[in-house]
């Protein structure tokens, strides 16, 4: 099996080169102008392989049985599929591609994007041997890098690297699915905070509170970003430019402080009952926190925002977590 999977990885470098030579010949250039409408400086484009899968059914197939590679060999590494008739052909058609690296520099995996509006929007490689992609996040390879603990996570691929890009080399993306465990454990092991950069959009929202559930039992610090002004980082960083987003980044707030401000927005607490709903939510979140200072600290603001007392906050919390235990 360890031969299969050396095999994948090395058809997968060669499917990066030939991917990353269309891009960069005549045949690419409508991939390559996308990935200039979409900001992407040559660059960036250089350092994380970027390329164009060309249309037509068996140009990498063709380039890689060049190269010694079998039909079914692309097959097993997700490179090709099998259609009706037992023939062959390219999964990635017409598709600018994304090549998903893993902490080795190995190429584990693609994604790709087509070029317009039609769908579905991207294809990610299947799971072969060389990759799993519950275990893998997009750029941690550079992210690890980065120097600092920290690390941005965000949805998309075009949002990691726009966060490159603008020198924030910490960001890191998941891989179309739900944060899994296995990813969080990876970031674990290089950071000690995450600061969740999903998309402003509801399904981004959900999946903001389902990731800090996952990061803090993991022991990680959690901050949550929020995007105001844009849909997700890329398009943010776009129109608002890296600055804006450091600021929103130096701003974000701890995992608690965006739960107590999710929540909020549910209620209109001019209304009493909405008020003391509210508030009931606020102390189920609060009595989530382990450190008393700490509630301390969010039930004065609580207490101050809302004009309630403190101690009555903090006790039933307090309450709250007594039951639990
Ligand atoms: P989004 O729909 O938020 O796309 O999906 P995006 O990253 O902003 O895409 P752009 O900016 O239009 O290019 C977030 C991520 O979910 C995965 C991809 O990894 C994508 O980056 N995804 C999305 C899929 O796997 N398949 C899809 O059809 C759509
Ligand atoms: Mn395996
Ligand atoms: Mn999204
Ligand atoms: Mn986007
Ligand atoms: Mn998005």
């Amino acid at each position: 099996a360890s031969r299969e999977r050396a095999r994948i990885l090395e058809m997968n470098r060669a499917a990066a080169r030939f991917f990353h030579e269309c891009l960069i010949s005549p045949q690419g250039k409508e991939g390559l102008a996308y990935f200039e409408q979409r900001g992407l400086s040559m660059h960036t484009i250089r350092s994380f392989g970027l390329g164009y899968a060309p249309d037509g059914w068996n140009h990498l197939l063709g380039y890689l049985q060049q190269q010694g590679f079998r039909p079914e060999e692309l097959a097993a590494g997700a490179l090709a599929l099998r259609g009706r008739n037992g023939g062959y052909y390219d999964a990635f058609r017409h598709r600018v591609m994304f090549p998903i690296i893993d902490l080795r520099g190995n190429v584990v995996a693609f994604g790709g994007r087509v070029l317009d509006d039609s769908k579905p929007k991207y294809l990610n490689s299947n799971d072969t041997p060389a990759f799993h992609k519950s275990k893998c996040l997009f750029a941690l390879n550079f992210a690890k890098n980065s120097g600092g603990r920290s690390l941005i996570l965000c949805e998309g691929y075009m949002d990691a690297i726009a966060l490159h890009q603008a020198g924030f080399r910490n960001a890191v993306a998941t891989l179309g699915t739900a944060l899994t465990p296995e990813q969080v454990r990876l970031m674990a092991r290089y950071a000690k905070e995450v600061v969740i950069s999903y998309d402003a959009d509801k399904a981004g929202q959900n999946a903001s509170q389902r990731a800090i559930g996952l990061l803090t039992q993991a022991g990680l610090a959690v901050r949550v970003l929020r995007i105001e002004g844009g849909k997700d980082p890329d398009e943010f960083i776009r129109t608002h430019g890296a600055d804006r987003f450091r600021m929103l980044l130096e701003h974000s707030g701890n995992h608690i402080e965006y739960r107590l401000a999710s929540a909020l927005q549910k209620y209109n607490v001019d209304i009493t009952e909405q008020k003391a709903a509210y508030l009931k939510e606020a102390v189920e979140i609060l009595a989530t926190v382990e450190s008393m200072v700490e509630r301390d600290v969010y039930a004065g603001k609580l207490a101050e925002t809302l004009g309630v007392s403190k101690e009555n906050v903090l006790a039933d919390a307090a309450a709250l977590r007594a039951k639990r235990q």
